[in-house]
């Protein structure tokens, strides 16, 4: 199973680090969205990591410039056909995503590998909506991308062995490190970090410490490298809490009730960095 073009559907944030760090790696790859502007916000953000780079004189200008000539925007799902993996990061929806993966096992040739980047959604129902479910695989980057060591590869329930060890080996080349795990509700990354930081919420709702005090107690005393509520506005409020409504509805246990501020902060917008406000203010 060679892997040489790459498509990522989604230009977000998850997204546009993904195809960032494949084009590193030397993969050509379509970067795709649903709009021409979603597709070129991503490119700015991989452009912005790349120009740090330079600045901080870890690559040249020349090697930045042919990372980004192997990026090609894409807002058709057709280009597809010309790859041989497909890593999705498109909104944490099952209907969405099963709609995208049912259109990408039309699209392309038999031998791709479809991939999906989701924090927790199964990925065994995922593959159901597809005609080939044992060439799909989850592939869980940690967010920042180009920074995080970490990809959860997550197998469904029919994921081969072949494939498994496919993408085991093309996340080396992107130098991660794959660590293999089963399909189960928020696999093992978001199981243990999401309840952490509902805990983080109960503590600020039951009024047991300020927000600065309660990050800070996790930064200094636990070595964090960033408390749970400024992680929390990091990775994105609503994302959250639809991890821990994941995780609430696929165990059945209240140990997993998502917070009601943590409700009530997503119901005013107050996502985090990306409105500008969550826990704490970023205007
Ligand atoms: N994109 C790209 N690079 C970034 C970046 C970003 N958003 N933020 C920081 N960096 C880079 C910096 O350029 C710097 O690079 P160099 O070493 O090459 O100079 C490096 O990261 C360190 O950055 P800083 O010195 O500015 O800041 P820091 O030391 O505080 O590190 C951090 C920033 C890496 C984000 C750190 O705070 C951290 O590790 N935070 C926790 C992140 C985390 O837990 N992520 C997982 C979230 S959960 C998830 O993603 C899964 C899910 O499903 C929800």
């Amino acid at each position: 199973m060679s892997i040489q073009n790459v498509m990522v559907i989604g230009a977000g944030q998850m997204g546009s680090g993904i195809a960032q760090v494949c084009a590193m790696a030397g993969y050509k790859v379509y970067l795709n969205d649903l709009k021409e502007e979603f597709v070129q916000k991503g490119f700015a953000s991989i452009n912005k990591n790349l120009q740090r780079q330079v600045e901080k004189e870890k690559m040249t200008a020349e090697q930045k410039q042919e990372i980004l000539s192997r990026l090609t925007a894409s807002t058709d799902l057709q280009d597809a056909a010309q790859t041989d993996l497909v890593i999705e990061a498109a909104v944490e929806n099952m209907k969405i995503k099963s709609d995208i993966f049912a259109k990408l096992d039309e699209i392309t040739p038999e031998q791709t590998i479809l991939a999906t980047n989701t924090s927790s959604l199964p990925i065994t129902e995922i593959a159901a909506a597809t005609k080939r479910p044992e060439k799909v695989i989850g592939m869980h980057f940690m967010n920042p991308v180009p920074v995080m060591k970490l990809v959860e590869i997550i197998r469904g329930l029919a994921t081969s062995d072949e494939v498994y060890q496919a993408i085991e080996d093309m996340t080396k080349t992107l130098k991660k490190v794959p660590v293999e795990v089963n399909d189960f509700p928020g696999f093992v990354s978001n199981r243990i970090l999401m309840p952490m930081i509902n805990e983080a919420i109960y503590t600020l709702y039951e009024g047991v410490a300020e927000k600065e005090a309660i990050d800070e107690v996790m930064k200094l005393g636990m070595n964090h490298p960033m408390g749970p509520l400024t992680l929390a506005d990091f990775i994105g409020l609503d994302t959250c809490l639809y991890i821990m409504e994941t995780l609430h509805e696929g165990f059945g246990d209240d140990k997993y009730r998502p917070c009601p501020l943590l409700r009530k902060y997503v119901k005013a917008g107050w996502l985090g960095r990306k409105t500008g406000r969550g826990f704490y203010s970023y205007e």
